[in-house]
């Protein structure tokens, strides 16, 4: 196992205040983890050093051609001042789930947990105490190498960058109104949808600034051929509870598979739920509204946690869901998951890693 050379910031930044509003991803901790990769030499050359600027030649190939992909996980804090990492270990085999696709050379998932580890245990005092908040942990890979041409890179650097963060959306837990997008398509099969990687999130922005122009939170992504099935809600994957049925739409390779959506498929399964994984078209969801039968609509992610959805807009049908409020599986969801999460509720699932001291 490679040595990680530590460099401790001479300065540390301010942090912010215990009742400064956090937002998301507006502050930075005082370190970052870097490793390089080059064909003769693996991956090599881990080490943590002072947060800061990067510098790139103009010409480096992620800046062109989008070879780059990213992860999404946090950190918690406990009442006994415990640190606790949600599923490390998942989200760096998504990682490289993500880099087969980006043809990103594979890494050593318990060397990455374990940078991942001391990085955020150097700057453990960054973590926000508050309900609600954590330290979102950014890993992501850039392709490095100078080439105006589209060929893979060979050249590679992963970097691990923390922000202390409070909820994604500004409506926390109330509920969010989203539009079902019909024009634009987020990903098809064969591409590159179920991966992490930049260009799916750049390819939404039209749509969720048409959709935020109107005064929608988020879209509803729909599957690019038929634009009939649904398959995420902009950052989040997406469920519907209709009747006693709750549905969420099967994975397929223009859907993430997030981490957040399996935890809360394993939390509804133990609590005896019936829990499909499977298509639904926006037309079932609107006839299930239009019977009464459209009880919950819920969004599931990293950044997201569980966010309510409280109206759909498809087409010229406003869609009203348990009166725009919060439903009770959403909310039972959104207790017992970040219960696990800060340690107040037994993890019977081993999901949590605490970061002991000797990180
Ligand atoms: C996450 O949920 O971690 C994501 O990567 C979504 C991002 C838009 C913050």
């Amino acid at each position: 196992m490679q040595e990680i050379k530590i460099t401790f910031a001479e300065h540390k930044k301010v942090k912010p205040g215990i009742d400064e509003k956090l937002g998301f991803g507006k502050f930075y901790t005082d370190h970052m983890f870097i490793m390089d990769y080059d064909i003769n030499e693996n991956w090599h050359n881990p080490r943590i050093v002072p947060y800061g600027s990067l510098s790139l030649d103009p010409a480096t190939i992620c800046l062109h051609y989008g070879q780059q992909v990213y992860e999404g996980m946090k950190a918690y804090m406990t009442k006994n001042n415990k640190i606790l990492l949600f599923r490390p270990k998942k989200h760096i085999e998504r990682l490289n789930i993500s880099n087969e696709r980006l043809c990103i050379p594979k890494l050593d998932e318990k060397f990455c947990v374990d940078a991942i580890k001391k990085l955020v245990n150097i700057d453990k005092d960054w973590t926000p105490t508050k309900p609600g908040t954590a330290l979102y942990i950014r890993p992501f890979i850039l392709a490095t190498d100078p080439y105006i041409g589209v060929r893979p890179g060979e050249k590679f650097r992963f970097i691990v960058i923390c922000s202390p963060v409070s909820s994604y959306y500004s409506a926390g837990l109330g509920a969010l109104k989203i539009y079902v997008e019909e024009d634009y398509v987020r990903a098809v099969k064969g591409g590159v949808g179920f991966a992490k990687t930049a260009g799916n999130y750049a390819a939404s922005l039209k749509a969720q600034n048409k959709a935020a122009s109107m005064g929608y939170d988020q879209v509803i992504w729909l599957d690019a051929i038929e634009k009939r099935y649904v398959e995420e809600v902009g950052t989040m994957n997406v469920f519907f509870v209709i009747d006693n049925e709750i549905i969420t739409p099967e994975l397929q390779d223009s859907i993430l598979s997030g981490i957040t959506r399996l935890s809360c498929i394993s939390l509804l399964r133990s609590w005896g739920e019936k829990i499909s994984e499977r298509r639904i078209s926006i037309n079932e969801i609107h006839e299930a509204y239009l019977n009464g039968r459209l009880k919950e609509a819920f969004g599931t992610g990293t950044a997201a946690v569980v966010s309510p959805i409280g109206l759909l807009r498809w087409r010229e049908n406003i869609m009203k869901i348990n009166g725009e409020k919060p439903g009770p599986i959403a909310k039972k969801l959104y207790d017992v998951l970040t219960g696990i999460q800060f340690g107040q509720i037994e993890d019977t699932f081993s999901w949590t890693l605490e970061i002991d001291a000797c990180c």
